[in-house]
């Protein structure tokens, strides 16, 4: 059986009348990349620094291999990789003296440190800017950077704080490759962000944030799963009469149908054949029809459904 790397009861933290995280519990096992999805603002930084004893908190049970998280419990810490949402390295040091200053910090012997760095800086593609300060670096290098500092020194558990906001494409997808590596080499990840393609694509597992709340975890199929809508189908039919959209309600599995300008929006509950319905329907009927297409649901619908709002800015 897995065992909790982390397990957060019942956190609640303040900032004066502001209850940024609200009685919000999350467990993590070994080997699971947990995404932590929720928007601005939704409490994902402050849960973080909790977790991390940075910030003092309410209420709450924090522990982190089986251990209660303290200020004090360096032993927990040196297990444990940061890279934060804001870049922090040190500006006088270049790219190597920065991830050999931050492993430092945990490895005392020069010549596993040495390594250590080294594979650092392989593993984030920063091998050849080895002597760039980081003013220097582009926003993508710096973020690379950032988290070679962080994750140097071999961590069980490694928290990712939105670690690709305002990186390229590219950058992007080394970024998240790189965590799979990591988690492939059996570290346990936190990653939060609010771009849900990215947190769907990585993540084993996901909580979904809003108030500084747990509204819904599961993989992103089970949180898909549990939306009454599995497809949206939209089908411009210009000319259309009420019976049209009556009988186009009796197809099974359609349980909504709006109109939109031209379009028809059939919302359907199930089914694998739902646009074959639709479409043998108008063309047996010779009822002409435009443009076709068809949605599947996203987090955001989850989001909306759970929230009424969007999960987007
Ligand atoms: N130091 C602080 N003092 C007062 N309020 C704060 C402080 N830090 C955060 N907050 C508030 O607490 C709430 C949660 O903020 P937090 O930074 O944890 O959210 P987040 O989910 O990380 O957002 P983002 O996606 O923008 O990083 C917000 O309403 C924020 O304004
Ligand atoms: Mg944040």
């Amino acid at each position: 059986m897995a065992h909790n790397v982390v397990s957060i009861e019942n956190l609640v933290k303040r900032y004066g009348d502001k209850v940024a995280v609200d009685h919000f519990s999350l467990n993590v096992e070994e080997g699971e990349i947990l995404g932590l999805l929720g928007p601005n603002g939704s409490g994902k930084t402050t849960t973080i620094n909790c977790l991390l004893s940075l910030l003092k908190y309410d209420k709450g049970v924090i522990k982190i291999f089986d251990k209660e998280m303290r200020p004090e419990a360096y032993d927990i810490k040196a297990e444990i990789g940061v890279v934060m949402q804001n870049v922090a390295v040190i500006e006088t040091l270049n790219v190597y003296e920065n991830v050999d200053f931050f492993c430092g910090l945990y490895i005392k012997d020069r010549a596993v440190r040495r390594q250590y760095v080294e594979e650092a800086l392989e593993f984030t593609g920063l091998a050849e800017y080895k002597k760039y300060k980081p003013k220097k670096l582009s926003g993508g290098l710096l973020r690379r950077l950032n988290i070679a500092c962080g994750i140097a020194h071999k961590p069980k558990l490694i928290i990712f704080d939105e670690p690709t906001v305002a990186v390229d494409p590219q950058s992007r997808n080394a970024i998240l490759e790189g965590i799979r590596q990591m988690n492939r080499n059996g570290a346990t990840i936190i990653y939060t962000s609010h771009y849900m393609e990215e947190v769907e694509e990585l993540c084993t597992r996901i909580v979904i944030m809003d108030r500084g709340k747990n509204v819904a975890s599961g993989t992103s199929q089970e949180l898909k799963a549990s939306l009454i809508n599995r497809e949206t189908i939209r089908v411009a039919i210009p000319d259309r009469s009420e019976k049209l959209i009556a009988d186009i309600k009796e197809i099974n599995h359609v349980y909504k149908v709006k109109e939109d300008g031209e379009e028809l929006i059939i919302k359907c509950d199930g089914g694998d054949h739902n646009l074959v319905h639709i479409l043998s329907y108008l063309s047996d009927n010779n009822i002409p029809f435009g443009r076709v297409s068809t949605e599947l649901p996203t987090l955001n619908d989850v989001f909306l459904e759970i929230t009424g709002k969007e999960l987007r800015d």
